[in-house]
């Protein structure tokens, strides 16, 4: 099993919609038995909670269920996992601090984003509804590139 974990700051907003849109991919394409997917947030302020209710609304406006509990960022996510994706510089600076450098495993979501290499998928935290829709069309089309990567090199 190959297993990816996307984290933001909260654990509320980007990457329990990233968990959640990639899980539809991998279903879609019927891959869910070889590739796993979950989330963390670095921070500890929403472990135990649901997605922001606005996550929610934007994935069920795209047919995507949303399924997921706050947790945090910790060492042993680093052992579990292979890849390891932060929607942000600063997630992936705190990243760092947690786990040590790792440029195999840790990867920058955007790093995947045919218009925007590299940059951060932006907090939506303090916006409106249009500021999740932005996020979610940046994580669909990143995902699906990430998706093509993993098909070729893992000979999916
Ligand atoms: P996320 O967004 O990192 O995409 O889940 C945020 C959620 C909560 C907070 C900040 C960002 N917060 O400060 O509580």
């Amino acid at each position: 099993m190959i297993k990816v974990l996307f984290v933001c700051l909260g654990n509320i907003c980007r990457s329990p919609l990233a968990e959640a849109i990639f899980k539809k991919k991998l279903e879609i394409e019927q891959l869910a038995h070889k590739i796993s997917c979950d989330s963390a947030g670095t921070a500890n302020y929403h472990v135990g909670e649901n997605p922001d209710p606005r996550t929610v609304e934007i994935a069920e406006k795209h047919g995507i269920p949303v399924n997921h509990k706050g947790q945090q960022f910790k060492k042993h996510h680093s052992e579990e996992f292979d890849y390891l994706f932060a929607m942000d510089g600063s997630n992936y600076k705190n990243m760092v601090s947690e786990i040590g450098n790792d440029p195999d495993k840790l990867i920058l979501m955007r790093n995947f984003d045919p218009f925007g290499k590299g940059e951060d998928v932006p907090d939506p935290w303090y916006g409106g509804i249009n500021g999740f829709e932005n996020v979610y069309q940046i994580l669909d089309r990143s995902l699906d590139k990430f998706l093509d990567h993993l098909k070729e090199k893992h000979d999916l």
